[in-house]
């Protein structure tokens, strides 16, 4: 190693030191324990005897301009001392710890998306218990105790404790809320109601025990099936396309009256048959149908009103619209998946 290029090398460094993290790195370059200067060091017993005190003291001398340099540049890059600061060191130039950005869950963006093109519609969006009375999730719509349709809803009660006359369970669907809101607002009104529901299904590709719903209500004067119609197709149009056309076929609900089933044409296929829908053409999207007369009673309204209602999973249409096949991929927080969103 050259000791005159060396001295070179320690001015332009030198210069080069303007924060303490270059000050950092110009002290072990120069000082370390592998530094320059114990590599100049090192070189001294290999030198000719006669030349080995001249070249020490030069080295010497050049370890006390580095000491120098150091000492002169801790204090124009240390930070400000203030009274707080005594004693602890602390470079302001270094990046900052950053957070991670995250977003919203793709659950949470299609429940949002559905919401608000009800939103423009009039439609105010409200929330309700995921703990229900058995009254509202059942018998209130019209589902009386033995009614077979209990069955696939019939789920986890909580344990009665002394002081409740109610049975409390968790809600099977988000139909519940159209009791609470009928029981304590006077029509017209119309909301939708996103929410978390809870089955007893075994988990698998296309079930789980837990998973989302919206649901919606209209109720006034004179609201007739074609007001129905109308809604849902721009609700289906503006999530899945203008192009795709709609079918109700005729089902059963206890709370409705006429009750259907509401199928989108493939989007994919444009209703020719693929995987998508199963070589069928057309896709399920949700159940709705005229709030049943015996609903109104249960509520105690005794106008002349009619209003519809109707209720989606809010897993099945992400899953159309992103191609899913996989309802678990929601809950299994792997960013892989989420990330994509
Ligand atoms: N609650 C019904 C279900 O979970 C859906 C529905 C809501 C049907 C409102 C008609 C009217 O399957």
């Amino acid at each position: 190693m050259d000791i005159e290029k060396v001295k070179v090398e320690v001015e332009t460094d030198a210069q080069a030191v303007v924060s303490f993290h270059h000050l950092e790195e110009f002290r072990v370059k120069y000082l370390g324990r592998k530094g320059v200067l114990a590599q100049l060091t090192g070189q001294i017993p290999l030198l000719p005897k006669e030349a080995r005190a001249g070249f020490g003291q030069q080295v010497n001398a050049l370890k006390n301009r580095v000491t120098v340099i150091v000492t002169e540049k801790e204090k124009t890059v240390s930070p400000v001392q203030t009274e707080e600061t005594q004693g602890v060191s602390c470079d302001i130039t270094m990046p900052g710890i950053t957070q991670d950005i995250g977003h919203l869950h793709p659950i949470t963006q299609i429940i949002e998306e559905i919401c608000s093109i009800f939103n423009k519609m009039g439609f105010r969006v409200v929330e309700g218990p995921e703990i229900e009375t058995e009254y509202n999730n059942f018998s209130g719509l019209n589902i009386p105790l033995e009614h077979p349709s209990r069955d696939a809803f019939d789920t986890f009660y909580l344990n009665p404790s002394s002081v409740q006359t109610e049975k409390y369970l968790l809600r099977s669907h988000t139909s519940p809320m159209q009791v609470r809101v009928m029981k304590s607002a006077k029509p017209p009104f119309a909301i939708v109601v996103p929410g978390r529901v809870y089955r007893p299904d075994a988990v698998d590709a296309s079930h789980s025990f837990m998973f989302h719903q919206i649901e919606g209500l209209l109720v006034d004067d004179g609201i007739r099936f074609s007001d129905l119609k109308g809604m849902l197709e721009v609700f289906a149009k503006s999530v899945f396309g203008t192009d795709i056309h709609m079918r109700f076929r005729p089902h059963f609900f206890p709370f409705t009256e006429p009750s259907v089933e509401v199928d989108i044409s493939c989007f994919k296929c444009k209703g020719k048959g693929c995987s998508v829908c199963g070589r069928k053409g057309w896709l399920e999207i949700l159940g709705a149908g005229m709030v049943h007369p015996n609903v109104f009673r249960n509520v105690g309204y005794d106008g002349d009103y009619t209003g519809f209602a109707f209720g989606m999973g809010v897993e099945r249409i992400a899953m159309l619209k992103y191609g899913i096949n996989d309802i678990r991929i929601f809950f299994e927080n792997d960013l892989r998946f989420l990330k994509q969103f």
